[in-house]
């Protein structure tokens, strides 16, 4: 058993597409690998102000219950028990709403049968389109008058140097006049015209 898979307990998208598939994640790390476990697994939907209803179970095999997800639910669970989603496909408006999942687990011990519950919420959305996200939005807008603000200042101050880099070579030229003796490496790149 040391090579299973590290089990992470990733919170479930809480943002969902109408028309696309959206996995309800649940993950519920309880893995005891020198033991054997049963595990039940209890999916709910609360709408907005209404109370839970089942809509999903694992119980040894998968049952749907009948509900107006009737037709649209598939589990999309790990054979290990550990990762216990399932999928709503073509996902509606009215979809949005808290989803529960319920996973209680009955670990076989010799002596003892102890019970371990876990629950996760998710508060789904569903919206019309996908929107970027406004922050993303603001982020991106941010990055290009960045962008921009750093070029300009880049650009003034190329020509700033540039200005003062020539300044200071025709100061060194002026001054250069008692030197001419001495080849000077900038001759080439001399402005005024050097004669004797
Ligand atoms: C589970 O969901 C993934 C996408 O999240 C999909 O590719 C995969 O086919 C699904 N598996 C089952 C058994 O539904
Ligand atoms: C999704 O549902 C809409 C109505 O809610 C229906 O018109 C459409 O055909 C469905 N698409 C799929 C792929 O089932
Ligand atoms: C959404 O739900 C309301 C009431 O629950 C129902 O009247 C309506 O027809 C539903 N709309 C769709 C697209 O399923
Ligand atoms: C799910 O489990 C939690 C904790 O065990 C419990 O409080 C809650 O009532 C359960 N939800 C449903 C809908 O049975």
């Amino acid at each position: 058993g040391f090579c299973s898979a590290v089990c992470v307990e990733v919170p479930s998208e809480t943002e969902a597409v109408q028309g696309t598939h959206m996995k309800l994640l649940c993950i519920s790390c309880m893995k005891r690998e020198e033991v054997t476990a049963s595990t039940v697994v209890e999916w709910f939907y609360r709408p907005e102000g209404g109370k839970d209803e089942p809509i999903y179970e694992y119980r040894k095999t998968n049952h749907e219950f009948p509900s107006r997800f009737s037709g649209r639910l598939q589990w999309n669970g790990s054979k290990d028990m550990q990762d216990v989603s399932i999928t709503v496909l073509n996902v509606t408006l009215n979809d949005s709403g808290i989803y529960t999942c319920n996973i209680t687990r009955e670990f076989e011990f010799e002596i003892h049968r102890p019970l371990f519950t876990s629950s996760r919420l998710i508060h789904l959305t569903v919206v019309e389109e996908a929107g970027e996200d406004f922050t993303s939005v603001i982020s991106e807008i941010m990055m290009y008058i960045l962008l921009v603000f750093l070029t300009l200042w880049l650009l003034i101050e190329m020509v700033y140097c540039y200005r003062k880099v020539s300044k200071a070579e025709e100061a060194a030229q002026e001054n250069a006049t008692d030197y001419l003796a001495i080849p000077s490496e900038n001759k080439e790149n001399c402005a005024v015209p050097v004669e004797e």
